[in-house]
């Protein structure tokens, strides 16, 4: 691993971007396509990045406006900027220090850290760094389970629930299959009542335990109604995330989500699913301001945040970059990567011409090329 120091030495990182090539110098050539590869022939994937590009945003001149702010409300708490860290499961395969590391720097940085049920650290750890720690679900097949992690993530002190819906399966991920990638033995699904991961760390050529270990622990069959009982049974506010649909949205916000995230996991789920960003526009019109919308898959800096909040988003969630940045340089690594995303917001709004994310919101946007 480099470490900070490394990092700061030579040419520094100016964008996220960078913090990809320094990752990949780190990592196991498995853990870098762990975390790189999408599902199926990566359409979905490279889809992401395509229609973020084929946003044009239209800049307004002489509104007057030299330093934008970026403080936001998301849920109803106030955060530095509308970005969050989007779950990501097992950090400690990219670096010791894993969640909290990660968790540190959202904290840091005023953002709020979305704590994957996967996570390699347990979730009281992670709360501890004094982070905003939204839960991530997957939804387990053993209700009491799901009843008891819900306790423990609202005792750990988590802000919100933010239930994944689009993995019914895990999507088959080549890479991972191709690798038959699995957990080395020391990483543990840290919030999972002990041994359920065991299956994670099985190694059969053509066969992906870590598929097959969330196979066995998630509940693959969910409907609306189950959504509703969440609602129902959860105090803390509730995400939904993985809806691209429009109509999928309207459905989430009618069982109770104050939010839903716009998000095709980042390509890894429905390869051939269209990109977040296509369907971002029909989903807040669909909505029509009766729930938060965030957006997230191929965010890669301040100026794909713009976008987002011109197609009429909240907020955005960053993946990927993240972890590069943590598997780079830790929590160093992790905090430049936020503070670039600040700067680089700053900067895209006041080109834009925009006072606070709030006026983004109202820019036009036209198809590029
Ligand atoms: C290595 C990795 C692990 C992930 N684990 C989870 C997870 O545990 N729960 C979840 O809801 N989404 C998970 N995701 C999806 C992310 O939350 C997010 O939707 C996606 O990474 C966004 O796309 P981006 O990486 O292009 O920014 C994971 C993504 C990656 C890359």
């Amino acid at each position: 691993m480099v470490d900070a120091m490394e990092i700061t030495s030579s040419p520094p990182p100016v964008c996220l971007a960078d913090f990809a090539e320094l990752a990949r110098s780190v990592l196991p050539p498995q853990v870098w396509d762990y975390v790189d590869g999408g599902s199926g022939s990566e359409v979905t994937l490279a889809g992401n990045r395509t229609a973020l590009d084929r946003v044009g945003v239209l800049p307004r001149v002489l509104t007057g406006v030299a330093t934008p702010r970026l403080r936001t409300r998301l849920l109803g708490r106030e955060y530095a900027m509308p970005v969050g860290v989007a779950p990501m499961a097992y950090q400690r395969l990219v670096h010791p220090d894993g969640e909290v590391a990660l968790a540190a720097a959202a904290r840091a940085a005023e953002v709020p850290y979305l704590a994957s049920i996967l996570g390699s650290t347990p979730i009281e750890q992670v709360t501890a760094t004094g982070a905003e720690v939204w839960f991530q679900l997957y939804w387990l097949r053993d209700r009491g389970l799901v009843t008891d992690v819900l306790a423990r993530a609202r005792d750990a002190g988590c802000r919100a629930l933010v239930v994944t819906v689009d993995v019914p399966v895990l999507g088959r991920r080549f890479r991972d299959l191709r690798n038959a990638f699995r957990l080395p033995p020391e990483l543990v699904a840290a919030n999972l009542p002990g041994g359920r991961d065991d299956l994670a760390h099985g190694g059969t050529p053509g066969v992906n335990p870590v598929a097959v270990d969330s196979g066995a622990a998630f509940a693959p069959a969910l409907r609306w109604a189950d959504l509703r009982w969440l609602g129902e049974h959860c105090e803390l506010p509730l995400v939904v995330k993985g809806v691209l649909d429009p109509a999928d949205a309207v459905r989430a916000v009618d069982a109770g989500a104050r939010a839903v995230v716009v998000s095709n996991h980042g390509g890894r789920q429905l390869d051939g699913a269209p990109a977040s960003a296509t369907m971002l526009p029909e989903v807040v019109a669909a909505v029509g301001g009766r729930c938060e919308v965030l957006l997230d898959s191929g965010i890669r800096g301040g100026g794909d945040v713009l976008r987002a909040l011109a197609l009429g988003a909240d907020g955005a969630l960053v993946g990927r970059p993240m972890l590069w940045a943590l598997a780079a340089g830790g929590q160093a690594g992790a905090n430049t990567a936020l503070t670039l995303l600040a700067d680089e917001l700053r900067d895209a709004l006041a080109l834009a011409g925009c006072a606070d994310p709030a006026a983004a919101r109202d820019l036009r946007t036209v198809p590029m090329g």
